[in-house]
């Protein structure tokens, strides 16, 4: 894509005079807006850029790990890589509300951050990868404002710095990715689905344990593996596993099991506002099922939701 290889060159052009000698701050995810945002300023700047990245121990199976080689590794960069997943799970120990888990995940994603700037000492820039559909939702041009609710964090209100750069403000979607593209982000990363900022604290439905976690993150890598295989990942919008608090009988040998049920969940969608299930395959969606129970231990059973949004939300918290 050449018109957004010029792009790139001419952004990090621009934030190259624009920055100077002056340090600066950015919370990376591992999502796709703050990765390629995070990537534009590296090659302006290079180690003047710090980026910090919050493990709360929410993410997907190796996501951590893959973060850290390819930014750390693979850029280069200056990261910082904060585990601190016994503090998060701590507090949200025992909560089942969904807006509570988000309140308290936000809220000390916030923390961490701010922890960490004060380490790091006088920042003059924050990159925010804030794009153009964030910028229009806001409504008010004021896309820190979306930002804040939506995405785990929001800004800090701790961080002194002087001015807040948004290299993707402009952009759609599928900019973004071609963008990340041109400037040699991997596939896996710039193609990656959505994933929301409190992670699969919203998808493991009720309180939440590393134990229940671990096994999410089994089922959903499974999920993942065999959709991949399948080669049908790009007709998906966004497609994950979820460990509902529901358990139920199950027989396995001459055992009778009393195990939870996981359930699948795949749409399709243009703009997430809406969304279909999306019409996998059964012999796909049976080789899931099968895979999940016999390789992951305390799940005996596996639907399918077949529900589209609306009524239904893509997430089931
Ligand atoms: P729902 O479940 O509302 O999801 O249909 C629509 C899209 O938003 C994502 N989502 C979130 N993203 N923080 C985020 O950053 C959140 O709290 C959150 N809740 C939902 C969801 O994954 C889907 O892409």
């Amino acid at each position: 894509d050449w018109v957004m290889e010029d792009f790139a060159k001419e952004s990090i052009e621009r934030l190259r005079e624009k920055i100077g000698d002056k340090q600066v701050l950015c919370a990376l995810s591992g999502g796709v807006d703050s990765s390629v945002a995070a990537v534009l300023i590296h090659k302006a700047v290079g180690k003047q850029l710090t980026c910090i990245f919050v493990d709360h121990g929410l993410l997907r199976k190796d996501e951590g790990d893959e973060v850290e080689q390819v930014f750390k590794e693979e850029f280069d960069m200056n990261l910082i890589r904060v585990n601190c997943e016994d503090q998060f799970l701590d507090k949200l120990a025992g909560k089942d509300d969904p807006e509570e888990k988000r309140k308290i995940i936000g809220e000390e994603f916030i923390r961490v951050f701010e922890a960490e700037a004060k380490k790091i000492g006088t920042v003059d820039y924050l990159v925010q990868g804030t794009i153009y559909p964030d910028v229009i939702e806001s409504g008010t041009k004021d896309a820190a404002v979306i930002k804040s609710h939506h995405n785990v964090g929001g800004l800090p209100e701790h961080v002194d710095f002087k001015e807040i750069i948004e290299p993707l403000r402009d952009l759609f979607k599928d900019e973004v990715r071609n963008v990340g593209r041109a400037v040699g982000i991997p596939e896996f990363l710039v193609s990656r689905q959505p994933f929301p900022g409190p992670g699969l604290a919203i998808r493991v439905i009720g309180d939440i344990t590393k134990d229940k976690l671990d096994t999410l993150r089994e089922a959903d890598f499974i999920f993942r593996e065999e959709v991949k295989k399948a080669g049908i990942s790009d007709g998906l919008g966004q497609y994950f596993a979820v460990l509902t608090n529901l358990r139920s009988v199950g027989v396995m040998g001459d055992e009778r099991t009393y195990n939870y049920t996981v359930a699948l969940r795949s749409v399709d969608t243009s703009d997430f506002m809406t969304a279909d299930w999306s019409r996998i395959d059964h012999e796909i969606l049976a080789r899931i099922s099968n895979r999940i129970v016999n390789e992951v231990d305390n799940v005996n059973r596996i639907v399918y939701d077949i529900t589209s949004k609306p009524p239904a939300t893509i997430e089931w918290e």
